[in-house]
């Protein structure tokens, strides 16, 4: 039996070291793909008049960016596939991330809304969170698989089809980006507002205590 606070057999941190680890490769990994591909993007736009200035690309031509991106990938890639098959083979995402109950999470935005948001309980996501994270970690997913279509759209033809074409994979490889930098913008700047989260990221957080499967 354990309590609350996870003083039972099956304690463990909120944060274990596998998602920690995983979590800042990823962010580091994101960072120099979304920098990359911002380079590699100015070579052909997509959108009309919207290209990125040289100081928030990585690589200083299209060429340059792509190695990097093309380096990069490897790592968002392995450690990605490390991290959901962590969630997945141990509960971890059925216990944190799930259920998302619509009151709930109409509530949370609510409460946002009157910046009322609590955040005394770090061992717990609001339904807020849960459906952001959710999201991200599709996203994430998605953009492997667009990027694989525009990276060998012969050998993953079928894969570049289901995207409408190579185009297709492309623009919705760019509205993955899109996403992902907008989950960011929000993310990184909740993390510094409720600094505990952040300090939890790094050294685990507080035990909680496992459900037994
Ligand atoms: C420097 C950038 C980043 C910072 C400072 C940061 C910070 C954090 C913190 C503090 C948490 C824990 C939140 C909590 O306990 O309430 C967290 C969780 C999470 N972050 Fe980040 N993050 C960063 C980048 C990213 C990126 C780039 C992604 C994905 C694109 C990401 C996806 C996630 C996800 C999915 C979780 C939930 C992890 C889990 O419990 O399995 N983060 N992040």
């Amino acid at each position: 039996m354990q309590n609350s606070q996870g003083h039972g057999a099956q304690a463990s941190r909120m944060h274990p070291w596998p998602v920690r680890i995983s979590h800042w490769i990823n962010a580091v990994a994101m960072t120099m793909m979304i920098g990359s591909g911002w380079g590699i993007y100015n070579d052909s736009i997509i959108i009309n008049g919207l290209w990125f200035p040289h100081a928030v690309r990585i690589g200083s031509w299209a060429a340059e960016s792509l190695l990097w991106h093309f380096a990069f990938m490897w790592v968002l890639a392995i450690n990605g596939l490390f991290y959901l098959g962590y969630g997945f083979a141990t509960g971890r995402f059925r216990r944190r991330l799930f259920p998302i109950r619509p009151r709930e999470l109409i509530e949370t935005v609510r409460e946002t809304l009157r910046l009322h948001l609590a955040h005394e309980d770090l061992t717990t996501y609001n339904a807020v969170q849960k459906l952001l994270y959710i999201v991200v970690i599709v996203a994430g997913v998605m953009q492997v698989v667009t990027g694989l279509s525009i990276w060998k759209p012969v050998q993953f033809g079928w894969l570049t089809a289901l995207f409408g074409g190579f185009q297709g994979a492309r623009i919705a490889h760019f509205i993955g980006m899109t996403v992902i930098v907008g989950f960011v913008v929000v993310h990184v700047a909740l993390a510094f507002l409720v600094p505990r989260t952040l300090v939890a990221m790094v050294t685990g957080g507080p035990r909680v205590a496992e459900p037994a499967e």
